[in-house]
């Protein structure tokens, strides 16, 4: 039997008073790339605080290769192994893309520790160009590939990339799409939240659809590219 590497089981998320999240089930297994798509609003941030541990789940848990991770503090919870990057992509402006990364290095949670600066400057030669420059001025697409290059410097078991699209040129995405269909094929772990459907067709092997908070639909992703009533009902297309 394969082990899940993430199970999110019947979650409950609030913000205050406000319930957004209900019953989110959610797994994905070993070598999966599981697309989380939704409109906007629908609650995929939501679902990545509540893994990482910034929004804890009020009722059901979340399993890390069969270990219970939820009720953990973030910092507990990213050393588990869950490498989480949010949309915002926060990198430490002042310092150079090197220093950024240096300061995201540890071995994951069994000691492995593949990714070096070596092999993140073989993965991202586009920063391996320019590992002097400050990280502050690099351009948003830039910014994006640092972020993702310095979660990996942690060796995560799963990464988590919260719509690593959003707002870039098509040049800029499609160079992020490569980048996430390499590591894909070198047999990591991924959870991608998007809105855009297309972005997720080429890259993704599985998906599962949120629509106001709740898990409405979950497939492989040829299930969902042939299935139009899903994609009209739930994904803005
Ligand atoms: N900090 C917050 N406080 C209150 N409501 C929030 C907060 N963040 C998000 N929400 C609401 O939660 C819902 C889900 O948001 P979110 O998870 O960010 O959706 P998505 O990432 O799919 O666009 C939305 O209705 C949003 O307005
Ligand atoms: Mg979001």
């Amino acid at each position: 039997m394969t082990q899940a590497m993430l199970e999110v089981k019947g979650i409950d998320v609030f913000y205050g008073a406000s319930q957004i999240l209900f019953g989110v089930d959610l797994t994905v297994e070993k070598g999966q790339t599981m697309a989380l798509l939704g409109r906007n609003g629908a609650g995929k941030s939501t679902t990545f605080k509540a893994i990482a541990g910034i929004a804890p789940p009020r009722r059901g848990e979340i399993n890390l290769a069969g270990v219970t991770v939820s009720g953990r503090k973030p910092y507990r919870i990213a050393r588990a192994g869950i490498g989480y990057v949010p949309e915002d992509r926060q990198v430490f402006p002042e310092h150079s893309i090197e220093d950024n990364l240096v300061i995201g290095t540890k071995k994951g949670p069994n000691g492995e520790d593949y990714w070096t600066l070596e092999r993140v400057y073989e993965a991202f030669p586009i920063l391996a160009g320019m590992r002097h420059r400050m990280a502050g001025r690099l351009s948003g697409g830039e910014q994006q590939m640092l972020t993702i290059a310095r979660t990996l410097m942690g060796n995560p078991e799963i990464l988590l990339l919260d719509e690593p699209s959003e707002g870039l040129a098509p040049i800029i995405v499609q160079a992020i799409g490569d980048l996430i269909r390499r590591l894909r094929d070198m047999g990591a772990t991924i959870l991608l939240a998007e809105q855009n459907m297309h972005f997720c067709l080429g890259i993704a092997t599985h998906a599962t659809v949120v629509d106001k908070g709740q898990i409405v639909y979950r497939d492989t992703i040829e299930g969902l590219r042939a299935n139009d009533a899903i994609k009209q009902r739930y994904l803005a297309i």
